[in-house]
């Protein structure tokens, strides 16, 4: 992982914001390269899902065929929406303090984050353990030597390092638990407190895990009251659903149709972490997909399928990728049935996953939410939450979201002997068919996707390191980013063999042709070997080169990153030749 985040930086795929002021933590920018492939990524999504679907076939494992559209909404949106749909109560983490360093972290963080600790590796280094879940045998002579040496610089909170002379250390059983012993070191009088759970970074006592809301604070206009607060959005998905009603009025679509956004999300994460899987600024792309509730399963199950077959399609590795349904207790309070597409990302401990994305049926939560009001989380059925003078907590808009289905009825009302739908709701009471309601809550089914995080698994999956001759017939080690070739910043490198001879023209013709296509970079600098390694480590899937041949017979070479296969190509095909090979 070490390798990739300097090369990111050294090739400028990503750099910390505000790095000369010393960078602020979560916060990253996207360089020259990195704005290209991040780009990319965010088309292939828009062009696969919204741009390029076919409307009027239905795609393999789709009961249907149907429609997909866009939005592009504010990341300031009114408040009551964050209240309806609970993230202003609910979207929470539980942090914890440490009482020594003062570091905030987030709960379900800290063991993980221990695995990595400093501290942590020294002390196991010196007693000859590794934090696992397995009993070790206790040499206390060795953790108080530990405990007076090295550890005064790892873990200068630790209980056991500001009071080495510890009563307590005579307590501990032959044998203990690595979590229970590090957690008994960082306990200074566990009769009081009971066991503390230890700082990652300084081993000081985290103090009990509180709530922190993740959602940026703002103000709207020139007053900083209450009433004026607002929040950046933490996810895009809540502009699609307050403009449902706003898409139908205005198209002639009709359910099931998926509306899709591209767009930045704002988290104010406890702990974040791992390069920049978990950032405070992010971008999401995501799909609600509006269905009728007894064909929503099939749904999820499509878009499960599908989505997970996009990420192959782009280069992920089958052996790196998983789809994890959630189990029932982990499911939230609205979801009746969530999946994740996860990744084996470098940065997790072997045979660990980190979520890429989530697709979730949401059933009909989300336009009931911004209808009627915030849902109480721990009713079921869902029902309207009231606060104590008996009003709904959280008022909804009020506006009808329900769907109707005009064609449905249309194609039944003779059967239903009626004239109209107004004349089949006065009657319908008693007679109506439940299964075949003309007007319903549509049900959702969200998958969910992070640009940023889907830049880095594809950065993650590309990153290899193989052996190559040099110039002189020498082998080294090359550094390859091997990206699908439609997300790759750079799809072509043109380069003359020399800078004479007329090869530089020639080359900056082809470089001219190709331009209007695709991305192309010229290069003429250096020895051509390291002009390759260069593009390799870039990423760039193809290099044409002008040499000596060129100039007797109009051919050139096309070098492909991957394989190193080099072909002669015409000049006057290759335009057609690059396009041929993009897939
Ligand atoms: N509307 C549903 C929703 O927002 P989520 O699982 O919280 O669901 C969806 O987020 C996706 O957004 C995640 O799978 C991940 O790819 C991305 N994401 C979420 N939090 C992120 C963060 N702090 N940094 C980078 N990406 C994040």
């Amino acid at each position: 992982m070490e390798k990739l985040v300097s090369l990111c930086k050294r090739r400028g795929f990503l750099f910390q914001s505000g790095e000369i002021y010393g960078g602020l933590n979560g916060f990253w920018d996207y360089g020259p390269l990195g704005v290209e492939l991040k780009r990319n990524i965010k088309d292939a999504w828009w062009r696969d899902m919204v741009t390029g679907h076919d409307d009027l076939t239905a795609p393999a494992g789709a009961p249907t065929s149907y429609e997909m559209t866009g939005l592009d909404c504010t990341i300031i949106m009114h408040p009551q929406i964050w209240k309806c749909s609970g993230h202003y109560d609910l979207f929470h983490d539980m942090m914890q303090t440490c009482r020594q360093c003062k570091r905030l972290l987030r709960s379900d963080h800290v063991w993980d984050m221990m695995r990595d600790s400093d501290w942590v590796k020294s002390l196991g280094t010196a007693c000859g353990f590794e934090l696992s879940d397995e009993q070790v045998e206790i040499d206390r002579n060795k953790l108080v030597k530990w405990a007076k040496s090295k550890g005064k610089r790892a873990a200068p909170g630790l209980a056991l390092v500001r009071d080495p002379e510890a009563p307590w250390l005579g307590e501990l059983g032959a044998t203990i638990a690595t979590k229970d012993l590090l957690s008994s070191m960082a306990t200074e009088n566990a009769a009081e407190t009971g066991l503390q759970t230890p700082c990652p970074d300084c081993g000081g006592d985290l103090t009990e895990p509180r709530e922190f809301n993740l959602m940026f604070e703002t103000y709207v206009g020139a007053i900083r009251d209450e009433k004026n607060k607002t929040f950046l959005r933490p996810e895009t998905a809540q502009g699609i659903f307050v403009n449902f009603k706003n898409v139908l009025d205005s198209s002639r679509i009709k359910i099931p149709f998926g509306v899709a956004q591209i767009g930045k999300s704002f988290r104010n994460e406890v702990t974040p972490r791992n390069f920049t899987f978990r950032s405070r600024e992010f971008e999401q792309m995501e799909i609600e997909f509006f269905c009728h509730p007894e064909s929503s399963r099939h749904w999820y199950e499509y878009w499960r399928d599908r989505r997970m077959k996009w990420y192959e399609g782009l280069g992920l590795s089958s052996e790196r990728l998983q789809l994890r349904e959630h189990p029932a207790d982990e499911l939230s309070h609205y979801s009746r049935g969530t999946s994740d597409i996860e990744y084996a990302f470098p940065f997790l401990a072997e045979g660990h996953f980190g979520e890429l994305e989530g697709i979730a049926h949401r059933g009909d939560f989300d336009l009931r939410s911004h209808m009627e009001g915030k849902l109480d989380e721990k009713s079921n059925p869902l029902q309207l939450q009231l606060g104590p003078d008996g009003q709904p907590k959280w008022r909804g808009s009020g506006k009808d979201l329900s769907y109707f289905d005009a064609d449905a009825f249309e194609g039944d009302k003779d059967g239903l002997g009626v004239k109209s739908f107004k004349q089949y709701v006065e009657g319908r009471k008693e007679d109506a068919d439940p299964g075949k309601p003309y007007q319903y809550i549509p049900h959702v089914i969200e998958p969910s996707a992070g640009a940023d995080r889907a830049a880095l698994a594809f950065l993650c999956e590309g990153y290899t390191e193989d052996e190559q001759p040099d110039d002189k017939g020498k082998m080294q080690t090359r550094t390859v980013m091997r990206l699908h070739p439609r997300i790759a910043p750079i799809k072509c490198a043109v380069f003359p063999l020399v800078k004479k001879d007329g090869m530089p023209e020639v080359a900056k013709e082809i470089y001219r042709a190709l331009k209007p296509h695709f991305n192309v970079f010229y290069d003429e600098k250096g020895a051509v070997g390291r002009r390759y390694r260069r593009q390799d480590e870039t990423g760039t899937p193809f290099c044409i080169t002008v040499d000596g041949q060129t100039l007797q017979d109009q051919t050139v070479t096309v070098r492909d990153r991957d394989s190193l296969e080099q072909i002669r190509v015409k000049v006057d095909d290759c335009v057609a030749e690059i396009t041929g090979r993009m897939g």
